[in-house]
C-alpha cells in the first residue's frame, strides 16, 4: 500500500506499534518548542508543508503549526471524550502525513473560525497545490466520522491532492469508488466488483461545441476495458470544472471480482 495515499480512519488503523519513519522537524513556523514531537512529520510531508507555509508568507499570510506527528500513546491521552481527536490507532497524525494549522490571528487554536481567515482561505484554496487535502471538510462527517476540521489538513501527493480538490471527494469517497481496500464490504455493492482487477488509464479530451465543454474518453488502456458505466463515473466529476483543462489523464485502479463473499 501506498504510504502516502493510504485510507487511515476508524475502519482501516495504524498498528499501536507503527512509528512512521524518518520524521522530520523541517522547521516551519510552530506553536510548540523546539524539540516538542509534535513539531515533527514524516520527511517528504515535512518539505511539502514547507513549500506551503512558505508560499503562504510570499503573500503575507502566517499559517503556523499546531500539532504534527502523535505517538499512539500521545493519542490515547488526547482523545478520550474529544469528538475532534480520532481514537488511538485511527489518527492521521500518528502517521506523520496530518498538520494542524491555524494563525496569530486567532491565537492558533483550532477553531472553525480558522476558515474565515485569509490563512483559512488561503490554506483551502491553495493546499492542493502542495499535496494536501482538508481531509475533514464541512457537511461530511457521516463519511469520514469527523466533525469539520478545516485545519487539519493530510499529505496525500500532488496527483491526489488535485483529483479531490476537483471532485470533491473526501478521502473514503475516492477509495470507495476507485479502489477500496478488498476486505471494505462497500465494494460488492457498488456494482463494480465484476470488473477485472488493475489500473487504467483513461485519457478525456475536452471538446467546446457551441460554448459548451464536453469531456469524450479518447484512450483507455488497461487490463480490460471497462464497462461504460466505469467511463461515466470518470467523466461525471469534471463537469463540475469544465473550462479547467484541454484534456484529463486519470489512472483508476479498480478492486475487481476477488472480493471475500
Ligand atoms: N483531529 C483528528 C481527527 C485526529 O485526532 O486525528
Ligand atoms: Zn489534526
Amino acid at each position: 500500500m501506498n504510504l502516502y495515499t493510504r485510507l487511515i480512519n476508524k475502519d482501516h488503523p495504524l498498528p499501536p506499534d507503527y512509528v512512521p519513519e524518518n520524521l522530520t522537524d523541517i522547521g516551519i513556523p510552530f506553536d510548540a518548542p523546539c524539540g516538542d514531537s509534535k513539531r515533527l512529520l514524516e520527511f517528504r510531508t515535512a518539505h511539502a508543508a514547507f513549500s506551503l507555509i512558505q508560499a503562504a508568507q510570499k503573500e503575507s499570510l502566517s499559517i503556523t503549526g499546531v500539532s504534527g506527528y502523535r505517538s499512539y500513546k500521545r493519542q490515547q491521552q488526547l482523545s478520550a471524550g474529544n469528538p475532534y481527536v480520532a481514537a488511538p490507532g485511527t489518527s492521521e497524525h500518528q502517521s506523520g502525513l496530518a498538520l494542524d494549522v491555524s494563525c496569530p490571528s486567532i491565537q492558533y487554536q483550532l477553531i472553525p473560525e480558522f476558515a474565515e481567515t485569509p490563512e483559512g482561505k488561503w490554506l483551502a484554496r491553495n493546499a492542493s497545490l502542495y499535496g494536501f487535502i482538508i481531509r475533514y471538510p464541512a457537511n461530511k462527517e457521516h463519511i469520514t466520522g469527523i466533525p469539520w476540521e478545516p485545519w487539519h489538513i493530510r499529505y496525500v501527493t500532488r496527483p491526489l491532492a488535485g483529483c479531490l480538490r476537483l471532485t470533491g471527494l473526501t478521502l473514503e469517497e475516492y477509495y470507495t469508488a476507485f479502489g477500496a481496500p478488498l476486505q471494505n464490504p462497500e465494494v460488492k455493492s457498488n456494482g463494480y466488483s465484476q470488473l477485472k482487477q488493475g489500473t487504467y488509464l483513461i485519457r478525456l479530451k475536452c471538446i467546446i461545441i457551441s460554448q459548451i465543454s464536453l469531456f469524450v474518453p479518447t484512450l483507455i488502456l488497461g487490463p480490460k476495458s471497462p464497462t461504460p458505466e466505469v467511463t461515466m463515473l470518470c467523466i461525471f466529476p469534471f463537469f463540475r470544472y469544465p473550462h479547467a483543462f484541454s484534456h484529463i489523464s486519470l489512472m483508476v485502479r479498480f478492486p475487481g471480482n476477488n472480493c471475500p463473499s
